[in-house]
């Protein structure tokens, strides 16, 4: 196979005397565990629509942070969203991380604004390039260019990892 690559930015560090706390939904994990590797004093939270798919976790523990699991069945965790464990666990000193499907992401940047915390999201879109070409991954940005146009980033060369701040979450889906 041939391999483009590395593409992209990546997430940014907490800062001093923040404390990260990394969010994923569904296949939202796969981004985390480089991360989780890298900030092991961290929480991670993680949901999932049944103990079955929660299993995944598991790949979490040994890595050294703080685990926490919700599931919408109950089966495993507490029952319900992922945003619910986000809501006890965050405090001013907070930096959140998600990845996950857009409803999820938007909650997280709705309580992270709420909360006056800064938060990292990870985009996922269908990608032709990869390099910032074909423009088939763009998203809207918070940002305004000429004539007040509202101004698109590239999830994979602008991104994949926004401040969520800077994303119009309006039309996001
Ligand atoms: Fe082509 Fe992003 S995948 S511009």
């Amino acid at each position: 196979i041939d391999v483009l690559g590395p593409l992209g930015n990546g997430f940014p560090d907490p800062g001093r005397g923040k404390k990260a706390v990394m969010v994923a939904g569904g296949m939202g994990i796969v981004p985390m565990y480089m991360l989780a590797e890298r900030l092991p004093s961290s929480t991670f939270l993680f949901g999932a629509r049944s103990a079955q798919e929660a299993v995944i976790a598991d790949d979490f523990k040994g890595l050294g942070c703080r685990i926490k699991v919700s599931t919408e069945d109950g089966s495993v965790g507490k029952k319900g969203l992922v945003t619910a464990l986000l809501k006890e666990e965050l405090t001013p000193r907070s930096v959140i991380y998600a990845c996950g499907p857009a409803g999820m992401l938007k909650a997280v940047s709705k309580i992270a604004h709420e909360a006056g915390v800064r938060s990292y999201v990870s985009l996922e879109r269908s990608m032709a390039c990869g390099i910032g070409v074909c423009l088939g991954c763009a998203v809207k940005s918070k940002a305004h260019g000429a004539r007040e146009n509202r101004v698109y980033k590239m999830v994979c060369s602008d991104g994949p990892v926004f401040d969520s701040e800077d994303i119009d979450w309006e039309l996001f889906q």
